[in-house]
């Protein structure tokens, strides 16, 4: 959610800018924006409405050059998205700033500077903080000292990053609920506020803590409190291949990621053969707690979410263990009673997401015997903060709807199931079906992404509907509900998802033949209850497209469409459906002409409450 990249250098940085840009743009394309200092220490900036490429034409049309400068892509929330609210925001012709996060304080900051004389160009939260820089600076403050002060009057989250001409080599930067990295080169040094945006200059990174300011030159990192109490940070080599892959043959980051699936899952269950080494992925210490749960709370947002609504099945049908699951966002704000001995399990693809990051930090003294995070990035702020961690080993997850990312934490979390089962009495022979079930996934994967074909075909009858209803029962409720999720964000296409149990309760009502729907229909013991619902809508005129277990005994018929699923174990079912489901999605926004890997209004890494 926004970007942010900076660097002081001896060499010109305008493209480091701009490839740091092109990486962290999945994360938010509203507009973006660079400020540099030249070598008559002059700033420059070029700021554009749109997508990073619009920078990249301005930078070709006038282009400017410096040592020193920092660069922004924006996902607008104080502001709509347009050239006078893109970042950076300048100050007096000597200051410019980057920013992530919301400032809550801005409205009366913004009278105090404009009684001060200040005039705002821009409707953002932003702003305020570079005319807050200037005025502490016109007082003769050093661009770090200005930086203290400013961030002294700040409520809310940011991660900032500063540029002021009086100081022409040097990035000033401060972190406070929202992530920023250093990154650390011979003879140069950045910042961003992940560390993909610069795995093309180093592969060195300093991971900035709550409340941290930083000062970097082309020679020198300096740390500290907003004190300006010096501090140490650990250096991080980064040992793993370049992460931002091209998109190789495939058209979209999506249907690319999609594809990534087999392997993916494979690299997350890699080195899980029996029970003992499962443990293992939840890192030192996991046994001893797991001995002392007796209850769950898992807390995510979105597609994370979902994965602990399946989750939650697994974990009381074949774990005997409670389980609660609760939108981070909600969680956090609720007075909440918790059983004891139970423990706290955050999921979330990126680590970084605000609200989830609340919930885990809004836990009170005694609340949790411990904490637990299902991420896919290495050194994420929830990565560093939970007792415990499980890294998925999705790789990159580029396009903003999240697909490899969902399946391997439900691998994770069947993976906790078994940990927590084999302590609850669950027979060896179930742990053994179920890591043999686990083994066998990458297959079943690949064999329904071989239905790619099939799948398309049938996205057609989508294009022209402007509804859909998903149904699905038990456990693959949640995942009818990932599915709905899928279609809307990338589609625009409204859909919900329902219990099918439900229907009749009033979502019946809207069923006529002009609303799709799409029902997740697996061989379980629920499927002569589904039958039922799925000839409720049949009667009603709707038009249906059951997702079945090939043994399901589901045929196609008049306004029945019917795609043949692989007959796999009972228990990988929801990841397996999963992956259609994913499929529909991308073949209907594609026909549809959306923009596939960055939706409208979206951003991949939700930093902001
Ligand atoms: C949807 C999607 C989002 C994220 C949500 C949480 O495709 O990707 O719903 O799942 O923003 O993000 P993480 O998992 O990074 O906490």
């Amino acid at each position: 959610m926004c970007g942010i990249v900076a660097a002081a250098a001896r060499r010109e940085v305008s493209e480091i800018l701009l490839e740091g840009l092109r990486r962290l743009e999945y994360r938010g394309y509203d507009s973006a924006g660079m400020a540099l200092i030249n070598d008559q220490n002059v700033l420059q900036i070029h700021k554009r409405n749109g997508k990073v490429k619009e920078l990249e034409a301005a930078q070709a049309q006038e282009p400017f050059y410096g040592n020193t400068g920092i660069a922004h892509t924006r996902w607008a929330t104080h502001g709509k998205p347009s050239t006078e609210n893109a970042h950076p925001h300048a100050s007096g012709g000597r200051v410019a700033l980057v920013h992530n996060g919301i400032i809550e304080n801005h409205a009366e900051l913004r009278a105090e500077l404009i009684a001060a004389g200040y005039e705002m160009s821009s409707a953002t939260d932003t702003e305020v903080i570079a005319h807050l820089l200037h005025l502490s600076l016109q007082k003769g403050a050093s661009l770090r000292a200005a930086m203290q002060n400013t961030i002294a009057r700040l409520e809310g989250a940011y991660a900032l990053a500063a540029i002021d001409i009086e100081s022409p080599h040097t990035v000033v930067g401060a972190r406070k609920g929202s992530p920023l990295v250093v990154g650390v080169g011979i003879g140069e040094n950045f910042l961003a506020s992940d560390q993909m945006a610069l795995r093309q200059v180093t592969d060195s990174f300093i991971y900035l803590e709550e409340g941290d300011l930083v000062e970097i030159s082309p020679a020198s990192i300096q740390i500290c409190t907003i004190d300006g109490e010096a501090i140490e940070r650990p250096t991080t080599r980064i040992k793993e291949a370049l992460e931002t892959s091209d998109m190789g043959d495939f058209d979209h980051y999506m249907i690319k990621e999609i594809f990534e699936q087999p392997v993916a899952l494979e690299a997350t269950l890699a080195g899980a053969a029996n029970v003992e080494q499962v443990e293992e992925c939840f890192g030192h210490g996991a046994s001893a707690m797991f001995d002392r749960v007796t209850n769950v709370q898992i807390v995510a947002c979105g597609t994370s979410y979902h994965a602990g609504m399946v989750a939650r099945y697994w974990l009381e049908e074949l774990a005997g263990i409670s389980c609660e699951v609760e939108v981070a966002s909600e969680f956090r704000y609720r007075k909440r009673v918790q059983h004891e001995g139970t423990l706290l399990v955050a999921i979330s693809q990126s680590g970084e997401t605000a609200d989830t990051l609340a919930a885990l930090r809004n836990a009170t003294e005694g609340e949790f015997i411990g904490s637990l995070v299902v991420a896919n990035v290495d050194n994420s702020s929830l990565v560093r903060e939970c007792d415990l961690v499980f890294l998925t080993r999705a790789g990159a997850e580029i396009g903003v709807a999240s697909t490899k990312a969902f399946t391997t934490q439900l691998v994770a979390m069947l993976m906790l199931t078994l940990a927590l089962g084999r302590r609850r009495g669950m027979t060896d022979e179930r742990q053994s079906e179920i890591i043999e079930a686990l083994e066998n996934l990458p297959h079943y994967v690949r064999q329904t992404l071989e239905l790619n074909g099939a799948i398309q075909k049938l996205s057609e009858a989508f294009i022209p509907k402007r509804h859909a209803l998903f149904l699905g029962r038990g456990i693959q409720y949640p995942i009818a509900m990932e599915g709905a999720l899928k279609l809307k964000e990338i589609s625009y296409i409204h859909a919900e998802a329902y219990p099918a149990g439900e229907l009749k309760h009033g979502p019946l009502a809207l069923v006529d033949d002009d609303m799709p729907v799409v029902a997740v229909a697996p061989n379980d013991e629920l499927l002569e209850k589904l039958k039922s619902n799925l000839e409720e809508v049949r009667s009603r005129g709707g038009e249906l497209f059951v997702f079945a277990d090939r043994e399901a005994g589901f045929a196609n018929e008049d306004r029945v469409q019917v795609l043949p699923m692989p007959h796999c174990p009972e228990v990988i079912k929801p990841i397996v459906y999963t992956v259609a489901l994913q499929l529909l999605s991308y073949h209907v926004a594609l026909q549809k002409g959306t923009d596939v890997d960055k939706p409208r209004n979206l951003a991949k890494s939700v930093t902001v409450e």
